[in-house]
């Protein structure tokens, strides 16, 4: 039987956080021996915001290398940059045509960035979602591992996949999103009712895959709790909720397991274990990282290939798609 096919990708716009990796390069991993997985590195996307170009540029061999170093293995899923393969481009500008303004007003995370930067309201900006809808549909993938925020983008994917199916017979897999029920989610340290973003001004809000014991403990500590004084997994206690998250999902712990440890002794020593729960889960990765970061040839070697393996699947996507749509072949 054929493998069901797996896509997702990572945006190379700056370090990455304990957030991505739990909500989604972990669960790529994980996938990599039952799917045919797909996993991208998407330097198209992250030119949305400004990036400085030889940041871009470290930044995309740094995710490459995070992505191996969290687990996943360039002989069994393909992995490559966004920008090698031209067919995202090609293909999402055809979706682009199908795509109504009204839908992409209406997507949260638009609205989010765009009252960030008034003065950076690309056009980019504004069809993203469309481009990430070419990412999937290119690949024909089944499933689309990603963290909570991407959900809305991904019901999107779904719809231009139908449209485009009714419109023109059936063509693309209409994709579905894997998206796990702990840890979908990481909030700010800071401000626990906002994602953890790699973006937040405040370097305390976030811990970075590659941050150091100290920088991990330090964090840890001053993290926002309450002043209720008792580990317990509730809404009123956002702050302690997503550190019990992460403890759980790192751990391998339950949260009633977690509840039951930490009973009648207060969120110094729950912070303190915590921390070392993370720094031993990010010890193993950040020491591989180290590793293919000091092997460009390697590096080079896996996003080549990776570009050639993509391509070709792509290709065959595109080449049905222009011809469905009424492109005459080059011959
Ligand atoms: P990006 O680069 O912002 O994030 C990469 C992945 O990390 C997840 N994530 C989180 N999960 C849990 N808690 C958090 N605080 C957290 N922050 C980020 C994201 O949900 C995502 O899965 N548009 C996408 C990139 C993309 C893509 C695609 C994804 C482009 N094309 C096609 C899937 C399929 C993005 O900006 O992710």
């Amino acid at each position: 039987m054929e493998k069901k096919i797996v896509f997702s990708g990572v945006q190379p716009s700056g370090a990455l956080t304990i957030g991505n990796y739990i909500g989604a390069l972990r669960n790529f991993t994980e996938l990599q021996d039952e799917y045919d997985c797909n996993y991208c590195v998407v330097d198209m996307h992250a030119i949305t915001i400004p990036q400085v170009p030889k940041n871009l540029r470290k930044n995309t061999l740094d995710v490459l290398a995070m992505y191996m170093a969290s687990g996943i293995d360039p002989d069994k899923s393909t992995l490559f940059i966004q920008s090698h393969v031209p067919a995202h481009a090609e293909l999402s500008w055809v979706l682009n045509t199908i795509t109504y303004m009204g839908q992409l007003n209406r997507m949260t995370q638009f609205k989010e960035k765009s009252k960030k930067s008034d003065e950076n309201l690309n056009a980019g900006l504004f069809t993203y979602p469309v481009l990430m809808a070419a990412d999937i549909l290119l690949y024909q993938a089944d499933f689309v591992p990603v963290g909570e925020d991407q959900k809305q983008h991904l019901e999107l994917s779904r719809d231009l996949a139908e449209r485009f199916n009714s419109r023109y017979s059936d063509t693309f897999t209409v994709p579905e999103p894997l998206i796990k029920e702990f840890g979908a989610r990481i909030m700010s340290l800071q401000d626990p009712v906002a994602k953890m973003s790699k973006s937040d001004s405040d370097t305390n809000a976030y811990i970075l895959l590659q941050d150091s014991k100290d920088q991990i403990a330090r964090k840890i500590k001053r993290a926002v709790t309450d002043c209720i004084g008792s580990v317990n997994y509730t809404d009123e206690q956002p702050g302690i909720k997503n550190l019990i998250n992460i403890h759980s999902v790192l751990s391998g712990m339950s949260v009633d397991e977690i509840i039951k440890l930490y009973s009648g002794k207060g969120y110094g020593v729950f912070k303190s274990e915590l921390a070392e729960v993370v720094i031993d889960a990010l010890d193993p990765i950040q020491t591989r990282y180290q590793q293919y970061l000091d092997n460009k040839d390697f590096l080079e070697k896996v996003y080549s290939e990776g570009a050639n393996k993509a391509e070709s699947k792509a290709r065959k996507t595109l080449r049905k798609v222009y011809k469905k749509i009424g492109f005459v072949p080059r011959g």
